[in-house]
């Protein structure tokens, strides 16, 4: 992409966008304690985030090396420091959340043949479009982030039902992180492109790889950790309940947002239409506060990149 294609946009935020920092962590997660029931005690939904953490640690890598090559583009050095304060949080997110996938292949999860279908969906097809498209698509997948991310932070209480403190850790901080720099990758994109049928690919191609190809890696999870699950009417009575928790109208993760998910379509979006500056505040104090926070023990340091010019 030539700086020639630059076209006029401020973005929302310009001016008085909020630091973003980038924090190291070290969770030292325990195969021994992992909660395989973690989201509302459902062995189906938790299938669900698991294989999520599983494939977000390639849609991570992705959003690094998207990011990382447009940033010599973009001529505001906010907007770069922004832009490498993403980088920074995508990169922790994938190490912990690689970490994190390790005990779970310790628990019969798939993790090397996920990580091995992921590396080629990414490898031999997303990291081969060009690159005004590969920004869409950064754009696309951190906009569904932000959706989760949103829904996570209004509804507290699924992080709590579960005693895996470092599950709940690991998640909790990287919501929070998600929407903090929910409106970077979309600035950068708006900066750079602006193009609305692009944007448009880039979501729907986001849609069909979290909405899609992750729940059918989830859906798979336990089957192939015990396949006489099949025949157990507890499983189905637990897949019941699951997809009533991630796609119910009232309150499923993705059924309760649908339209927020369809919001990004509106040719004026932003992702700061939805606030949650409240929720962040809130969150920053309950996590973060070196005495009480639920991150303290593992956050390691935290610093905000320089500004350069
Ligand atoms: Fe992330
Ligand atoms: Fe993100």
């Amino acid at each position: 992409m030539s700086t020639a294609t630059i076209h006029q946009y401020a973005p929302k935020t310009a001016g008085k966008a909020p630091e973003v920092p980038i924090r190291h962590m070290d969770f030292k997660f325990d195969a021994k304690d992992l909660d395989t029931t973690f989201f509302k005690d459902t062995e189906f939904a938790t299938a669900y985030f698991q294989a999520l953490s599983i494939f977000l640690t390639f849609g991570e890598e992705l959003v690094i090396d998207t990011a990382r090559y447009h940033r010599q583009f973009l001529k505001d050095p906010v907007l770069k420091q922004r832009v490498t304060a993403l980088i920074g949080q995508e990169a922790i997110h994938s190490k912990m959340h690689d970490e994190f996938n390790d005990t779970l292949a310790e628990h019969r999860y798939p993790v090397a043949l996920y990580r091995f279908l992921a590396d080629n969906v990414f490898e031999y097809g997303f990291k081969k479009l060009p690159n005004r498209m590969q920004l869409s698509l950064m754009a696309g997948i951190e906009h569904f982030t932000a959706v989760l991310a949103e829904y996570m932070m209004k509804n507290e209480e699924v992080f709590y039902e579960t005693g895996d403190e470092k599950q709940r850790a690991l998640w909790m901080w990287h919501m929070l992180e998600e929407s903090e720099h929910k409106d970077i990758a979309y600035d950068v994109y708006e900066t750079l492109s602006g193009n609305y049928p692009l944007r448009v690919s880039g979501f729907a191609l986001a849609a069909f790889t979290i909405m899609f190809l992750v729940p059918l890696g989830g859906a798979a999870i336990p089957v192939y950790r015990k396949p006489t699950k099949l025949l157990s009417l507890r499983y189905w009575k637990d897949v019941k309940t699951s997809l009533v928790f991630l796609v119910g109208p009232k309150e499923g993760v993705y059924g309760s947002t649908v339209k927020h998910i369809l919001d990004y379509l509106r040719r004026d979006f932003h992702p700061n239409d939805h606030d949650t500056t409240a929720y962040l505040e809130y969150y920053k104090e309950k996590l973060l506060n070196p005495k009480t926070g639920l991150l303290s023990p593992y956050l390691v340091k935290e610093f905000v990149p320089k500004l350069r010019a």
